[in-house]
């Protein structure tokens, strides 16, 4: 067809094969810079009708954003990645799932491959003491529900908190007097919060936040069900307990019920996360449920208002200063919590 300009064309302008043009165009194997260049020079000038792949080499976009979290064997996650995976496709854009124990590092890695656009993550903020180095990212990154703690970005997460104090309050006004804590990581923010959050509610009413306990786990479900043994040989019993996260209830539900303890009878238990799997114990378990979809959505709007503001002529909002967005969840009421035994 007369004047359709084609790859050959391109080819031939920037002194290069039709196969470069296609490798640079559709990202599939790397290209040297100088060679992107001359490229881009080609179809600027001969002015290449953007097939998709061609339009994203103009605006230097792979129309990929990666999520990269700490493990997807916790059910939180993979909600997470099922909350974020709408507004992607919605933007017309494809996700990198990437699984690892350090998502910073990976995340860093990913944003410096020219694989993808922008970068989701969550984060692994540990407060070890040291001001850890930031590093630096050569696109967009945004963290939601862990901060990282090398990476200076927006973090979107639930109120930890203001949840962990709705879950204490609800085992409270049950008349619960003393009430554990299974905390999660600590160091890890949010763990960190969710330990203030429950202090915070049994000061507010008075009680003593050393009276039921606190014990340690990692989040997982293991640790929920060692962490129970460890309260049940304990001098004393508490009449509620509150894990960090639905997992270590779950795994701490286990324990109870192996050793013969009623609950809510015996002790009442609640969770945090409100994973779907928690709708199918019995009893079903009290949590609360973070916002995972309304979090997910936020992040995503966020990181792609971010790419294309870096990669349209228009000028985007300047970077803006890093900021935490906590957003509410819902305390979710199961069979797992009742009143105090009189
Ligand atoms: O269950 C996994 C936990 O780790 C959740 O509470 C979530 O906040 C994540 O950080």
């Amino acid at each position: 067809m007369a004047g359709r300009v084609t790859v050959e064309d391109v080819a031939r302008r920037a002194g290069v094969s039709t196969a470069t043009v296609s490798r640079a165009v559709n990202g599939t194997a790397r290209v040297a810079q100088e060679t992107l260049d001359r490229v881009r020079a080609a179809i600027d000038e001969l002015g290449f009708h953007p097939t998709p792949a061609a339009q994203n080499l103009r605006q230097q976009r792979t129309r990929n954003i990666a999520l990269v979290v700490p493990t997807i064997t916790n059910p939180f996650f993979p909600e997470l990645v099922a909350g974020v995976t709408p507004e992607i496709a919605r933007r017309g854009c494809s996700l990198l799932l990437i699984s690892t124990g350090d998502p910073e590092v990976e995340a860093v890695r990913v944003a410096g491959s020219r694989l993808v656009d922008g970068v989701l993550l969550v984060g692994s903020m540990e407060r070890t003491g040291a001001t850890p180095r930031a590093r630096h990212v050569e696109v967009p990154v945004v963290a939601f529900d862990r901060a990282p703690s090398t990476i200076r970005t927006t973090v979107v997460q639930c109120d930890n908190v203001a949840g962990a104090r709705d879950v204490v309050a609800h085992l409270a006004e049950l008349g619960h007097r003393d009430i554990a804590h299974l905390r999660g990581p600590r160091g890890l923010d949010v763990a960190d919060q969710r330990a203030r959050g429950h202090r915070r509610a049994l000061l507010e009413r008075g009680l003593d936040p050393r009276s039921g306990g606190e014990l340690e786990g990692d989040f997982s479900e293991e640790s929920g069900y060692a962490a129970a043994l460890r309260l049940l040989d304990g001098r004393s019993r508490p009449t509620a307990l509150f894990a960090a996260n639905d997992m270590m209830a779950i795994g701490a539900l286990a324990a109870l019920r192996a050793r013969g303890v009623r609950v809510p009878e015996d002790i009442a238990v609640a969770g945090f996360d409100g994973i779907r799997l928690g709708r199918y114990l019995h009893p079903t378990l009290t949590t609360y449920a973070q916002p995972i979809a309304a979090i997910a959505q936020r992040a995503v709007g966020l990181v792609l208002d971010a790419v294309d503001a870096q990669t349209t002529s228009t000028p985007g909002p300047g970077r803006r200063a890093p900021q935490v967005l906590t957003l509410p969840g819902d305390l979710v009421v199961g069979g797992s919590t009742s009143p105090a035994p009189s």
